[in-house]
């Protein structure tokens, strides 16, 4: 169980699109992006930055031969800013040169004159003045309206949520190369092979069938690269159609944190009903979701949120409206949970309240709560092979979180100075892309006559390990190692109409089409060594390299078998098709089973703050996560841990920071901070449920995105320390929870000498 490509990782001998050796004639862009977040264009004066030596050209709106447009589910973003632009750092021009230096040094005498629009930021101002990407999608299920009667408590709030930068590795980037005949060939760092190949083909005006699409591998995407890798390989490709140069076009770190969006901050009012014994009755919710200033993936992001929405409880009445916002920063876009933690986030927070004025532990409502098999959600799904219940006990049984939570109530009792803070997090996470039709995918394997074997997938590797993933399930089905297989980059010639790697599903979809290919190839060579052996059929199989029968290996070799069988004229190569099947959803009712499954877990989190200083250190992650049998426990582990991490990050010290002006502040990794290997939890235990997944290849279930949600709990875990040194405040729900927030909670409105003259400080600090 390796993830071969880590090893060359570590060599540094994985090559990513700026290590490629690019040919002679190769020309260098760069983005010269809006000073401006709105405005119109009166004068954009490129004559100084033309007449530096060695610019080739600068390229704007009006040298593109096709559509200046590159939205993907609503027609609403230009891929150059024409007359408006809409956020600062908007591309605008590309400047083509010898030298990704010289081109740099050129965009920087562009000069440009805009006419001030007012710029709007937040998500709630943007709804009071009617600026919506689209209308407002409403899912519902039971009866709310009637539900609050029956409710003892009916907790009413908001609360925000931030945004997060994906920090991906490998910044944004594409080589385009002008191959004969007006073809063009695109290697691009995107989770979306085919969204680039029909944005290169509809800003050039060309068919898609000159455009090829490649994608080695990325140095991490997090649904930053699901669509908006897209416009930076439509701008190469366009240089490269221009000047018939092949064009490399890289963004810098502080162009990719200005230039592309992030994840969705949302604020959200919310209202919970509830009985006298923690039973929830009915959650109505609406989300103001900060879209940014185009639709980009946010209508499909929203819908997740609105399907989340409950988190992993039952709550019979259900009426969750979502709300894109137009704003003037740059779009906002998928990134792991796709709008399902920002939903979960609401549920907890909403919890969270009701556990204060109800004086119940949080965990007893959450409990209480938890899915049961064939409950219906909301959107009219029933609950299949439900794990919701069974992970939380296992959870409890085996970290005796009670014990721990005595501990805690123990130490909190005997120091001042330091609290300890505990949450759990349970999450549920249905797996398939929501617009049901992109739930496809295609693999071909190719047996070379020498017995080696490659495949290649619609799947993007992007560390996440699919490859080996997939190499995993061909070599279980042709009984051969994976040394014998080789993958192959990505590539739309290949696989044609590929769906992005994303939804967690790029193992699961791409998975079962290799599966297929590779159970089309199995029965030809078992076919063929039956006729060569003289035996029956269903006594063949072939394992370790070495045909059996009835299990006992033969004198027939792999290798052997494909030489006789290619002598035969019989083909070495399959290609094939899955599509998930009894996956439907009705966008106008806003009912039916979207998700082919869900996934089930709960964790347990321990924090301890220092009051004095407001920092904090996550103590323990405790985790019963349902990973059905995996196909790669190392890779499959990884994912949960990494996924903890990025999730505690978003909710403790992740803040991007836009200014009034629309100006990205928190723009560099001086001021913004992501976890490090200080941060990570000193005790981070991921054990696996251990049940298959019925329906899921190989029994496995999809890891990628579904554990990054509990890293909520840590914002509750933090919370409830903050409490204990301040018994019954309440706060206002609101992350990322910085030291500098949890300061404020520990003292704002507390004269605050006079509260650390009282503090007896006991030995531990
Ligand atoms: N893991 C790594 N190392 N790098 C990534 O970019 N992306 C995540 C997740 N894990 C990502 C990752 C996201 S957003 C998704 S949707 C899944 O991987 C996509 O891959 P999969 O469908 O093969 O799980
Ligand atoms: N998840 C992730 N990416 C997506 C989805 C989804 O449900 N739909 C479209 N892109
Ligand atoms: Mo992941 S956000 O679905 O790329």
């Amino acid at each position: 169980m390796k993830n071969y490509d880590i090893i060359n990782h570590v060599r540094g001998e994985s090559q990513f699109i700026d290590d490629l050796n690019v040919p002679q004639g190769t020309l260098f862009a760069t983005v010269y992006g809006s000073p401006s977040a709105h405005g119109k264009i009166l004068n954009l004066d490129l004559s100084e930055a033309r007449a530096i030596k060695g610019v080739k050209d600068i390229i704007t709106y009006v040298d593109i031969p096709g559509q200046n447009q590159i939205g993907g589910i609503i027609k609403d973003e230009e891929l150059l800013a024409e007359h408006e632009v809409h956020f600062m750092q908007m591309p605008i021009a590309l400047v083509v040169a010898e030298s990704e230096f010289i081109a740099r040094e050129a965009a920087r005498k562009i000069k440009i004159e805009i006419e001030q629009y007012e710029v709007i930021t937040e998500p709630r101002e943007a709804f009071a003045k009617n600026k919506l990407i689209a209308p407002p999608r409403v899912f519902e299920g039971g009866n709310v309206d009637a539900a609050w009667a029956q409710c003892d408590y009916i907790i009413e709030g908001d609360c925000d949520s931030g945004g997060q930068e994906h920090l991906y590795l490998e910044t944004q980037g594409a080589f385009a190369i002008p191959l004969e005949g007006g073809t063009f060939k695109v290697i691009s760092s995107t989770q979306g092979p085919t969204a680039v190949q029909r944005v290169a083909s509809n800003v050039l005006g060309i068919p898609m069938n000159k455009i090829e699409v490649e994608v080695l591998r990325l140095g991490g995407g997090f649904g930053g690269k699901e669509d908006q890798a897209s416009p930076w390989a439509g701008m190469a490709a366009l240089c490269a159609y221009k000047l018939k140069r092949p064009v490399k076009l890289i963004l810098p770190r502080h162009d990719d944190m200005r230039m592309t969006g992030k994840r969705h901050p949302y604020s959200s009012d919310y209202k919970l009903g509830l009985k006298a014994d923690g039973t929830i009755l009915a959650l109505e919710a609406t989300y103001f979701q900060n879209s940014g200033a185009s639709a980009d993936l946010s209508p499909a992001v929203l819908d997740r949120t609105l399907f989340h929405a409950a988190n992993a409880y039952h709550i019979p009445n259900v009426r969750v409206t979502g709300v894109m916002c137009k704003t003037n920063l740059p779009s906002n876009t998928a990134f792991r949970g796709f709008g399902g933690p920002q939903g979960k986030f609401v549920i907890e927070a909403a919890i969270f309240k009701a556990s204060e004025v109800m004086g119940m532990p949080a965990y007893e409502i959450q409990k209480k709560n938890l899915l049961k098999e064939n409950d219906e959600f909301h959107f009219g799904q029933k609950a299949k092979h439900c794990r919701a219940r069974l992970s939380w006990e296992k959870m409890e049984e085996e970290f005796k979180v009670y014990d721990r939570i005595s501990a805690i109530e123990k130490y909190n009792s005997e120091n001042d100075l330091m609290k300890k803070g505990y949450a759990f997090m349970p999450i549920c996470f249905g797996i398939s892309f929501t617009n049901t039709l992109m739930n496809q995918a295609s693999a071909l394997v190719n047996i070379y006559t020498d017995g080696s074997v490659t495949f290649t997938t619609a799947a993007v590797e992007m560390g996440q390990g699919v490859n080996a993933k997939i190499k995993e399930i061909i070599s279980r089905m042709l009984g051969i190692s994976h040394d014998s297989i080789k993958t192959e980059p990505t590539n739309t010639s290949r696989n044609a109409n590929t769906s992005p790697t994303a939804a967690s599903s790029g193992a699961d979809l791409n998975g079962n089409a290799a599966k297929i290919a590779s159970s089309i190839l199995r029965d030809r060579l078992l076919r063929s060594a039956a006729e060569e052996l003289k035996l029956p059929l269903y006594e063949i199989s072939i394992k370790d390299e070495v045909v059996c029968h009835k299990g006992e290996p033969t004198e027939l070799k792999w290798h052997e078998l494909i030489l006789r069988t290619y002598n035969k004229r019989i083909s070495l190569q399959a290609q094939a098709f899955y599509a998930t099947p009894n996956i439907f959803f009705d966008r106008v009712t806003n009912k039916g089973d979207a998700f082919f499954y869900h996934v089930y877990g709960t964790a347990y989190i321990e924090v301890t703050v220092d009051c004095l200083k407001g920092t904090y250190q996550f103590n323990a992650v405790k985790v019963m996560h349902d990973f059905g049998e995996s196909l790669n426990e190392v890779i499959d582990r990884g994912q949960a841990e990494g996924a903890i991490i990025q999730g505690l990050g978003w909710m403790t010290l992740e803040e991007v920071i836009y200014n009034k002006d629309g100006r990205l502040l928190s723009d560099l990794l001086s001021t913004y901070k992501v976890p490090d290997i200080h941060f990570a939890p000193e005790d981070m235990d991921v054990r696996f449920l251990g049940l298959p997944n019925p329906v899921g290849i190989m029994g496995t279930k999809a890891i990628g995105e579904p554990p990054l949600m509990y890293g909520i709990g840590g914002y509750f875990a933090i919370m409830n320390a903050v409490k204990a040194f301040r018994p019954g405040a309440s706060f206002k729900i609101s992350s990322p929870y910085t030291a500098e927030k949890v300061l404020m909670n520990l003292y704002s409105n507390v004269n605050i000498d006079e509260k650390i003259s009282s503090l007896s400080v006991t030995e531990e600090k």
